[in-house]
């Protein structure tokens, strides 16, 4: 028996208002996307900004109209969901610009409604999804980021977020009963144990590998605010990545891993509870990632289901604190926006990208809403169902 996250919930009240006012303001999220020909993904003035179709983050809006249709059981989240799977199509067959998350792009709402209604295109999109990432392994032991950019050759490019995309791989293996998704995904993880985790739990975010020998050439700061620093995001993709590994593999290290992560992480957060954008950042100017609160929220959420009830709680509490500093102080749940959190930060060095919205933070936040109010079905993980 696991620790009970739904019954541990202190403020069971506080819960009920966040289904509802979580479904309000997404009903009102779907009104401002249906004016527009895009999926959403920031605002700007209050109204949903244009992104491109390939934008890695557009799975995250079909996935959180499946997590508000699991909550609701309202009919416009589930049309919403499959009217923006559509217009992924688009971003399938332009497959040569995809990068490495096709896990996040598909996974959470392609693989989500193939499994809650045996959808055969969704089944396609999401095995294809999984080809296009597996394509990517380089045999010398690690999954290639991104595509070069007209500057940089990005051959040796892997990135701590890629932790999240394994999931998309366990998933193709599990419907095909061919290992090979799993075990390139296996590979990637541990070389990222080796090479991008360090020995106090924080994590690189870019390392370079020479492509054809494998061996480690450089690391770079990426997102964060420098080499050697610690994204918070990157730490979060990290706790939650091993943590779903391990669920899909049963491997000791990956929990291990999982756990030394989030020591680091719950060691670095403040009094406030709110991440900073890297926890090595100076003083001053204070800069928040409500995305990487809410991401570290759902991996221990799940962290403290498969360890001793002994462990659980600091891990649970963490996650609690998190979510309803980030809720009480960062928060819109007006209709001037159809966003919720309004503290992200694209990356540390995007002087334009700070305190921003970003919708993949509502999404995690949905996500957990959804976790400690029952919902068994963890679209990270398929095989975990009610
Ligand atoms: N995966 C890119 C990011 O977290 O911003």
């Amino acid at each position: 028996m696991s620790f009970d996250i739904v019954k541990r919930f202190p403020d069971p009240a506080w819960l009920d208002g966040m289904a509802h006012k979580l479904d309000a303001k997404m009903q009102f999220a779907v009104q401002k996307a249906r004016e527009v020909s895009f999926i959403p993904y920031s605002t700007e003035n209050g109204q949903w900004k244009e992104t491109g179709i390939g934008w890695w983050t557009n799975g995250f809006w079909p996935a959180a109209m499946w997590q508000m249709y699991r909550a609701t059981g309202k009919e416009l989240y589930r049309e919403e969901a499959i009217r923006a799977e559509k217009m992924l199509d688009e971003a399938q067959r332009d497959f040569k610009n995809l990068s490495h998350d096709a896990g996040f792009m598909w996974l959470i709402h392609s693989g989500v409604r193939y499994h809650l209604e045996q959808n055969p295109d969704s089944f396609d999109r999401t095995l294809f999804a999984a080809h296009m990432l597996a394509s990517r392994f380089n045999p010398s032991g690690f999954i290639r980021a991104w595509n070069d950019n007209g500057k940089e050759n990005r051959a040796g490019w892997a990135i701590v977020d890629c932790m999240m995309n394994l999931p998309l791989l366990y998933w193709a293996s599990q419907v095909t009963g061919d290992p090979r998704f799993k075990l390139i995904a296996m590979a990637h993880a541990d070389t990222t144990m080796r090479t991008f985790v360090r020995h106090d739990g924080s994590c690189n975010h870019i390392v370079i590998f020479d492509p054809v020998t494998g061996e480690t050439l450089e690391t770079i700061g990426g997102q964060g605010y420098e080499n050697g620093s610690s994204w918070s995001r990157g730490q979060a993709w990290a706790l939650y990545g091993f943590v779903l590994s391990f669920l899909h593999t049963g491997k000791q290290e990956y929990l291990d891993t999982a756990k030394r992560v989030a020591h680091y992480f719950i060691s670095q957060i403040t009094d406030d509870y709110i991440p900073r954008c890297d926890f090595r950042q100076p003083e001053e100017p204070e800069i928040k990632d409500n995305a990487a609160g809410n991401i570290a929220a759902c991996g221990l959420l799940e962290l403290c289901q498969i360890v001793p009830d002994s462990e659980a709680k600091s891990y649970y509490d963490a996650a609690v604190r998190i979510l309803k500093a980030q809720e009480e102080n960062c928060a819109d749940w007006s209709e001037k926006s159809p966003a919720i959190f309004t503290k992200c930060t694209s990356a540390y060095n995007d002087l334009t990208g700070r305190h921003i919205t970003m919708q993949y933070a509502d999404y995690y936040f949905i996500e957990a809403i959804g976790k400690l109010r029952g919902e068994q079905l963890l679209f990270w993980h398929s095989e975990r169902t009610e």
